[in-house]
């Protein structure tokens, strides 16, 4: 007889979910309403999440920590009901692995000592890495959530797309024109191209270890993406993350190409399930162009959720009314930003869940 006990030797992706909805809409299934969560859903929005982080030294703590990294994860799905859950890291901890070590600084964001602006700067790269040693904390920060949500909601795993990467490896910091890494593509493109390829290939390895790890979807984030221009996007952009998602086929994967409207019809041809729009990127066009190839996830601007929660809904239900497909998931634009009110949130999410399709 199959008992109770059974489920603990499967393995844990097999496990059943609750509330599969984020999945089912990725992969163009029948819905009964849309599924919503938020980038960056954990994080400073919460008090819960600040409470965490004040018993620590510090951010990095916190990522590093199986443990802490679960508790913050699940936090949302407590707290503001949303239909997914993010495993808490960042996207930093990739060129980390890779050799690049950085400090999140308060106030401020990442900082990394040594960046890779030269040739001879690649020798600060450690080549042919073991991935699954290196990031050993966040997969078992991904095994731990797994567990502790007990099937109530997928889990989502993350990754920078090479670009993005390559931005904060050049640079060392935030930046806002992002010049020395646009440079570079002038002035020693086969450089940038090395670059990208070595984190291509961790990266490749990375989602693989966080779908073993539990992950039941995956979502690249190319933040600096609006930078580049279309046929630029197309040489240092996309065909790095083309590679990615061709490595990974028939997963629920989510490519976030912030800012990158130009190349909306190059990112409708990717191997993937699902694009994330921002909040400039047309809904309807978009749809257009995708047909029902592809779910689509997004987009409401991050500032509406300081307006009033009147505004917050009627904002919310002109999204929703403008989908013209069951194919959606939805989002922000990009990543709530730390000083919005939970309650906003909040009036944001059960006007997605009361919303009739
Ligand atoms: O979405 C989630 O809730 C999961 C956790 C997550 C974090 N960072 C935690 C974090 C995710 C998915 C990220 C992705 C990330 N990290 C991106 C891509 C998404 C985007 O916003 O465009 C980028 C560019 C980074 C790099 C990064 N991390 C920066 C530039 C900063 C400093 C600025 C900022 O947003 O705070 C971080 C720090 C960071 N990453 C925090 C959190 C919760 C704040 C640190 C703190 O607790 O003080």
């Amino acid at each position: 007889m199959i008992g109770e006990n059974f489920s603990e030797f499967l393995p844990l992706h097999t496990m059943e979910l609750k509330n599969d909805l984020f999945l089912r809409a990725h992969r163009g299934e029948a819905i009964e309403r849309y599924p919503v969560w938020l980038m960056r859903q954990a994080g400073r929005i919460l008090p819960e999440y600040r409470a965490v982080r004040a018993k620590l030294s510090g951010f990095k703590e916190l990522v590093e920590t199986p443990e802490f990294a679960a508790e913050v994860t699940i936090q949302p799905v407590d707290i503001l009901d949303v239909d997914a859950a993010i495993i808490f890291s960042d996207i930093l901890v990739v060129p980390e692995a890779m050799g690049l070590t950085y400090q999140m600084i308060e106030q401020k964001g990442p900082w990394f000592e040594k960046t890779i602006r030269t040739r001879e700067q690649l020798s600060f790269l450690d080549q042919e890495i073991d991935v699954q040693e290196r990031l050993s904390y966040v997969f078992e920060a991904l095994k731990l959530t797994k567990k502790e949500l007990a099937g109530r909601v997928p889990l989502i795993g993350f990754a920078g797309a090479p670009w993005t990467i390559l931005c904060y490896m050049v640079e060392g910091r935030g930046s806002k024109t992002f010049s020395e890494s646009r440079k570079l593509l002038y002035t020693d493109p086969d450089l940038a191209h090395e670059l990208l390829s070595r984190i291509t290939d961790v990266t490749i390895q990375y989602l693989k270890a966080q779908l073993n790890a539990g992950a039941d979807a995956l979502q690249l984030f190319d933040s600096w993406a609006g930078i580049l221009g279309r046929e630029q996007y197309t040489e240092f952009g996309l065909k790095y993350i083309s590679k990615i998602v061709d490595a990974i086929p028939h997963v629920p994967l989510t490519v976030f190409s912030k800012g990158a409207i130009a190349s909306l019809p190059d990112l409708t041809e990717l191997n993937c399930s699902t694009l994330g729009l921002d909040w400039n990127m047309n809904v309807v066009e978009t749809r257009k162009m995708v047909g029902e190839t592809k779910t689509l996830q997004g987009n409401l601007d991050p500032c509406v959720l300081y307006g009033s929660q009147k505004l917050v809904e009627l904002e919310t239900i002109k999204l929703l009314k403008s989908f013209e497909s069951q194919r959606h998931i939805v989002n922000l634009g990009h990543g709530v930003y730390p000083d919005i009110d939970p309650e906003k949130v909040k009036v944001f999410i059960k006007t997605v869940k009361n919303y009739e399709i």
